[in-house]
């Protein structure tokens, strides 16, 4: 996951003694235990039921390519001679969150930053930090696809550009709001693609069937002015109409005009409908308030 300020739990600031240079460290796959097994087991079972009618084709079909469906935590090694293949994309350990530069640099050498430990058995709900189920179930499917991985690996390049801007607020949005909670238009109806939402059991069902969230047409300048929640289901999710579409407004796009341009204007709050806005659902953000104790 990306670290930003509103995100970050704990970044060391220099890699720990056990890590290579680059943060990355020995995924160490000998070393889960049973439980750790079954603990992905029973998630990803949770996730697969979920999930017909309701992932993206790109996602579903990644799982196909990735052989996802076999028992167990993925062994990076395996994985990595499927999805090299695939995309030239690979999965890396790390220790925990990583710093910004070092994240980007990785993302741009299409290189995924993975936590290698699984969360306890009593966080099957919710957990604070990616675990390795958040970011080899919820964002490696993905990087099978092509365009996606373009996506990703332009997403680093940004990054560092970003960071030269002082534009890292602004950039980070974007990644909140397509690979972590990110909605597609297919033919059939809006799918889900965004890792946060695909890995989670209650997100998966709640952003395509609940009333409470709004779901908006993808613009960018407005997604950079976005501001987001880390601490519960999004209330605004952000829709695109295809990848190719992603890609065009994206990766074709010179971002410095635009940070430029939205310097000067306010960041929009979490659950305000602007001008402009494309509107698919206007959420009652009854499930927000519900929350909030109102
Ligand atoms: N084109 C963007 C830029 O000029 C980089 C980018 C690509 C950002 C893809 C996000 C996703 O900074
Ligand atoms: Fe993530």
């Amino acid at each position: 996951m990306l670290s930003t300020p509103e995100t970050e739990t704990h970044v060391y600031d220099k890699p720990p003694p056990h890590a290579n240079a680059d943060w990355t460290i020995d995924q160490d796959w000998q070393s889960y235990s049973a439980e750790d097994h079954e603990t992905w087991d029973i998630l990803f079972a949770r996730q697969q039921k979920m999930l017909p009618g309701r992932a993206a084709q790109a996602f579903l079909d990644g799982i196909d390519i990735l052989n996802l469906s076999r028992p167990g935590i993925p062994d990076f090694e395996e994985l990595n001679r499927i999805l090299m293949d695939a995309t030239g994309w690979e999965v890396v350990a790390v220790p925990g969150l990583v710093p910004d530069d070092v994240f980007f640099d990785h993302l741009a050498n299409r290189r995924f930053v993975s936590g290698n430990f699984i969360r306890r058995r009593d966080q099957l709900d919710y957990l604070q930090e990616p675990d390795i189920f958040h970011d080899v179930f919820g964002h490696v499917p993905m990087l099978a696809d092509q365009r996606f991985g373009d996506y990703m690996a332009a997403y680093g390049r940004g990054g560092l550009r970003a960071l030269e801007y002082g534009t890292l607020k602004q950039l980070a949005r974007l990644y909140w709001y397509t690979v972590e909670f990110g909605l597609i238009q297919e033919a059939e109806g809006l799918r889900i693609y965004g890792a946060g939402i695909v890995s989670s059991y209650g997100e998966s069902v709640f952003a395509l069937d609940d009333p409470s969230p709004n779901r908006i047409m993808f613009d960018l300048e407005r997604v950079l002015r976005t501001e987001y929640r880390i601490d519960d289901y999004q209330q605004n999710y952000f829709v695109i109409p295809s990848l190719d579409e992603l890609l065009r407004v994206t990766v074709e796009t010179d971002f410095k005009p635009v940070y430029d341009r939205i310097a000067s204007l306010p960041d929009i709050k979490i659950a305000e409908i602007v001008e402009g806005d494309v509107v698919l659902t206007e959420g009652t953000q009854d499930y927000a308030r519900s929350q909030s104790g109102e």
